[in-house]
């Protein structure tokens, strides 16, 4: 997979299959699976460190993870997330941050989140030769500002501010767009608009791909269900039933049986000192 490749799927009309990954196993298997990206993205955070906000997420936290999912992908275009604080202060430390996350993790893109505000900096990395993701709509790592985790773009007006974006993000130099929590109809909008694939999250079908945050999709993590998720497996349940079943046979003495032991060299059990 690669970002020429892409926007060939944007212009044939193919959907784009993309899902988060944060560990070895996991990209594994989401590889061998067909996804085409795998964003290494900082819900990391909340998802898999247990923190209450991605604002917590370090480059150090980023580097460890996507370093892990480089290791367990063949196929896929891995992207990084530049976590919060990374990138805000400008154009420069955009650069050094988007050019740590690809020369110490080894990821082949980075994502910021962000408006027409963060043009510059998609500039930058872009021209640092580094191919980057935009990411519109909610925007988790600054959504205090707009009072928590809420549906954006659904008024006439913010609807021209985030075609706004989107047009001067991909002028930027912006491969692909990520679009979060927005109407059904203003994500098919934003993709009609641009030449780059615009990746849905909670922005409906006419999106040029989807996005989904893998834990959520396979139902490891299950206490909130927003909307647009749709989960595909119900792995918490099938993890605590058999976390279950080898508790109780340990502790009956029904694990480890016979063949799950190894053998001595023939009569030498009969040699072994009495004790
Ligand atoms: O961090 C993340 O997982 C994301 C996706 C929700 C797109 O940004």
């Amino acid at each position: 997979m690669s970002v020429p490749r892409l926007r060939e799927m944007k212009r044939g009309g193919e959907r784009i299959g993309m899902l988060t990954a944060y560990d070895y196993p996991t990209a594994r298997l989401l590889d061998r699976s067909g996804t085409d990206v795998l964003l290494v993205g900082d819900s990391l955070g909340m998802v898999v460190l247990g923190y209450s906000s991605t604002v917590y997420v370090t480059m150090e936290d980023m580097i460890h993870h996507v370093r892990a999912v480089v290791r367990g992908t063949e196929r896929a275009l891995v992207v990084g997330d530049l976590p919060f604080g990374s990138y805000n202060e400008g154009p420069v430390q955009a650069v050094r941050s988007a050019t740590r996350l690809v020369k110490e993790g080894g990821c082949a893109a980075v994502k910021l989140e962000g408006g027409i505000e963060m043009a510059p900096a998609v500039r930058a990395i872009s021209e640092a030769g580094i191919p980057v993701v935009g990411h519109v709509g909610l925007l988790p790592q600054s959504s205090a500002k707009v009072g928590g985790f809420k549906v954006q773009a659904r008024t006439a007006e913010d609807v021209a501010a985030l075609l706004e974006s989107g047009r001067a993000l991909e002028k930027a130099g912006a491969f692909m767009l990520i679009a979060e929590a927005v109407p059904t109809p203003v994500g098919a909008l934003l993709s009609r608009s641009l030449a780059v694939p615009v990746v849905g999250i909670g922005a409906g079908p006419g999106c040029d791909g989807q996005v989904l945050v893998t834990t959520d999709m396979l139902g490891i993590q299950d206490e909130l269900t927003p909307r647009y998720l749709k989960r595909y497996a119900h792995l918490s349940g099938t993890i605590e039933s058999a976390v279950r079943s080898y508790l109780s046979e340990v502790r009956e003495g029904g694990f480890p049986g016979e063949e799950h032991g190894y053998g001595m060299e023939p009569g030498e059990e009969a040699r072994l000192p009495e004790v």
